[in-house]
């Protein structure tokens, strides 16, 4: 896969397991199974305050995935052309981000917790946080 080359389209939702139980419900994330990639790394987000924004940045070469483990928010995607909005609210859903997608995250509700499941241990060097300098990367 060309990492600059790549469109919201190819990003999408993925339905995971879920077990239910009369004591609560599990869902379980296995690497290649569930998921395309193999998690190297997780973080959570939580306590963002009411009306904050996260993300406006690019990776280009890490995949993630991203849940709600609690509450919602909304996943802005957007590959220099075109945007896709997506509300996270299901802790049995998570929303696979590809390489050179940039990324916004808003609306947390009160009490949220963003869980994402990278690819990739953390580096600084991965990330493109100029909005123009993304344009360019992707040749847009
Ligand atoms: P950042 O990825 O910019 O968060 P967001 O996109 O949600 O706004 O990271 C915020 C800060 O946390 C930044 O200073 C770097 C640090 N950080 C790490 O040290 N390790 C990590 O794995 C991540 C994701 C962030």
């Amino acid at each position: 896969m060309d990492k600059k080359q790549t469109s919201v389209y190819a990003c999408s939702m993925i339905e995971l397991s879920v077990n239910h139980r009369e004591k609560g419900n599990i869902t379980v994330i296995e690497n290649r199974l569930d998921i395309p990639f193999a998690v190297r790394r997780i973080y959570y987000l939580y306590d963002v305050p009411a009306g904050e924004s996260r993300g406006g940045h690019a990776h280009r070469k890490l995949q993630q995935l991203i849940v709600a483990a609690s509450g919602s928010f909304d996943v802005i995607l957007n590959d220099g052309k075109i945007k896709r909005i997506f509300t996270l609210n299901r802790p049995y859903q998570g929303l696979l981000v590809i390489p050179g997608i940039w990324r916004e995250l808003d609306n947390f509700s009160s009490g949220s917790v963003c869980l994402v499941l990278a690819s990739q241990k953390y580096d600084t060097g991965d990330y493109i946080r100029e909005y123009g300098e993304f344009l360019t990367w992707k040749k847009i």
